[in-house]
C-alpha cells in the first residue's frame, strides 16, 4: 500500500471499511477447520468475524500500523506483516478472502501469482475491491479543482480498478476457475459534515503530494465545494463506490 496509513483515522472514522462486508463473508460462507488468509486485513474487524465463524485464519497486511493495531485488538488470532506480490504461507489455504485491498496494489499479476500458489487444489479465492468507475465522482472533483486553482496536472491514480473481463481475464491467466464475478455500485455512507474530507485525508493524499500547504489549505475545501451537489444527500457524504467482487476456484 502507497499511502502512509493512520490506523486510528482509520479506525474511528471509516468502519464502513469493514461494517459493510456482511455479504462478502457469506459469499465466503468460512467452514470450522478451514485455514484461511484474510490478504490485506487492515485492524483485523473481518479477520475476528472469519475466525468467529470456526475457521483457522491468518491476517496480512503490507502497513505495520495496521497489523500493530490488529494485533492489540485481536491478540489471540496471528497477523503478519506481508505484501502481497511476494507473501507464502506456513501451510497451504483452504480459501483466501479480501475486502477493500486488493485496488491498492497495480502489480495484480504478481498478486494472483501470489494467491494461486497459496491455496490448496480446489481453495478459493473470495475477493471485492474497487471496480472500474470506483469513485469517479471524487477523482473528476479533485481534477476540476486542481485546474480551477491552476495547480498542474493530476498526478496518476495509485489505484486498479480493473472492469469484469480485465480482472477475470488476469485470474485466468495464473490459473484460476471463476465461477463469479459482478460489478456494482455501492454508495458508502462516510460519517459526519466532514466525512468527504476525513476521506480525502485518510485516502487520497497522493493527489496534493506536490504542492505546499498553503495549496493543499486551497484545494481540499475546493474539492469539497465541487463534489457536495453529487455526494451529499439527506445531509449525509455518500463516497460513490463502485466494486468488483470474485469468486474464483484452483483447479482439483
Ligand atoms: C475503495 O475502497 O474503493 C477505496 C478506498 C480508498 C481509496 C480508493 C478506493
Amino acid at each position: 500500500m502507497q499511502n502512509p496509513w493512520d490506523a486510528n483515522l482509520y479506525q474511528e472514522k471509516h468502519s464502513f471499511v469493514w461494517q459493510l462486508s456482511d455479504d462478502l463473508l457469506n459469499l465466503l460462507a468460512p467452514q470450522p477447520g478451514e485455514y484461511v488468509l484474510d490478504l490485506g486485513c487492515g485492524t483485523g474487524q473481518l479477520t475476528q468475524k472469519i475466525a468467529d465463524q470456526g475457521a483457522s485464519v491468518i491476517g496480512i497486511d503490507a502497513d505495520p500500523t495496521m497489523i500493530a493495531e490488529a494485533q492489540r485488538q485481536f491478540p489471540q488470532l496471528t497477523f503478519v506483516v506481508a505484501d502481497a506480490r511476494h507473501f507464502t504461507l506456513p501451510s497451504p489455504a483452504d480459501a483466501i478472502f479480501s475486502n477493500a485491498a486488493l485496488h491498492w496494489i497495480p502489480e495484480q499479476t504478481d498478486v494472483a501469482a501470489r494467491m494461486i500458489a497459496a491455496l490448496k487444489p480446489g481453495g478459493r479465492l473470495v475477493a471485492e475491491f474497487g471496480g472500474y468507475g470506483n469513485i469517479a465522482t471524487v477523482l473528476a472533483a479533485i481534477a476540476q479543482a486542481r485546474q480551477a486553482l491552476d495547480l498542474g496536472s493530476f498526478p496518476a491514480s495509485p489505484w486498479y480498478f480493473p472492469s469484469i473481463s480485465a480482472y477475470t481475464g488476469l485470474l485466468e491467466e495464473q490459473g484460476f476457475e471463476v465461477q463469479f464475478a459482478r460489478l456494482y455500485d455501492r454508495p458508502t455512507p462516510l460519517q459526519g459534515e466532514d466525512g468527504l474530507l476525513n476521506w480525502l485525508q485518510m485516502f487520497a493524499t497522493r493527489f496534493w503530494a506536490d504542492l505546499s500547504s498553503q495549496q493543499v489549505q486551497d484545494l481540499l475545501p475546493k474539492v469539497v465545494a465541487i463534489a457536495r451537489p453529487d455526494l451529499y444527500k439527506d445531509n449525509q457524504w455518500w463516497a460513490d463506490y463502485r466494486r468488483i467482487q470474485v469468486i474464483a476456484y484452483k483447479s482439483l
